[in-house]
């Protein structure tokens, strides 16, 4: 084992991990953040979606050693449980949420997009959900939630 350290949500935290240990493993064994879902661990599914750097990145797919200096966000630094984020409030309001699984890492995604271009075309909204599959919902109340939340946002910035 070696030590890592691993700035998350703005905290720079240390966490043994072997060299060969996915980020998404040491987010869940070594720092105990168990928002961020493992699926499949090849990159197919998206349930592990985090943010690095500003990009929706895969966690199952980056070692966790190379990522000293590099900004992570994962979902437990988007709402905090008691109070949610406007994507999330989104998410619940499109009716977007069955199961939960894909959740996390559509709301990281879905980040990552509302960040860059704060108002996507459908299209694009699909464009950045490629990576993120969902078994339950059918995906349309998922993009419905992202352009809603785009709205939320908005507003939010108008308002002040
Ligand atoms: S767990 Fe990473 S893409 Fe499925
Ligand atoms: S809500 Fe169940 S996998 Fe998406």
């Amino acid at each position: 084992m070696e030590i890592v350290k691993l700035n998350v949500n703005g905290v720079v935290r240390e966490t043994p991990v072997e060299n060969n240990w996915t980020l998404l493993r040491a987010l869940r064994e070594g720092l105990g953040l168990t928002g961020t879902k493992c699926g499949c661990e090849t990159g197919d599914c998206g349930a592990c979606m985090v943010i690095i750097d500003g990009e929706a990145v895969r966690s199952c797919l980056v070692r966790a050693v190379k990522l000293e200096g590099k900004e992570i966000r994962t979902i437990e630094g988007v709402g905090d449980g008691e109070h949610l984020s406007p994507i999330q409030e989104a998410f619940i309001e499109a009716g977007a949420v069955q199961c939960g699984f894909c959740i996390p890492g559509m709301i990281m995604s879905a980040k990552a997009l509302l960040d860059r271009n704060p108002n996507p075309t459908e299209d694009e909204v699909r464009t950045a959900i490629d990576h993120n599959l969902c078994r339950c919902t059918g995906y349309e109340n998922i993009v419905k939630a992202i352009l809603l939340a785009a709205e939320k946002l908005g507003k939010e910035r108008y308002d002040g």
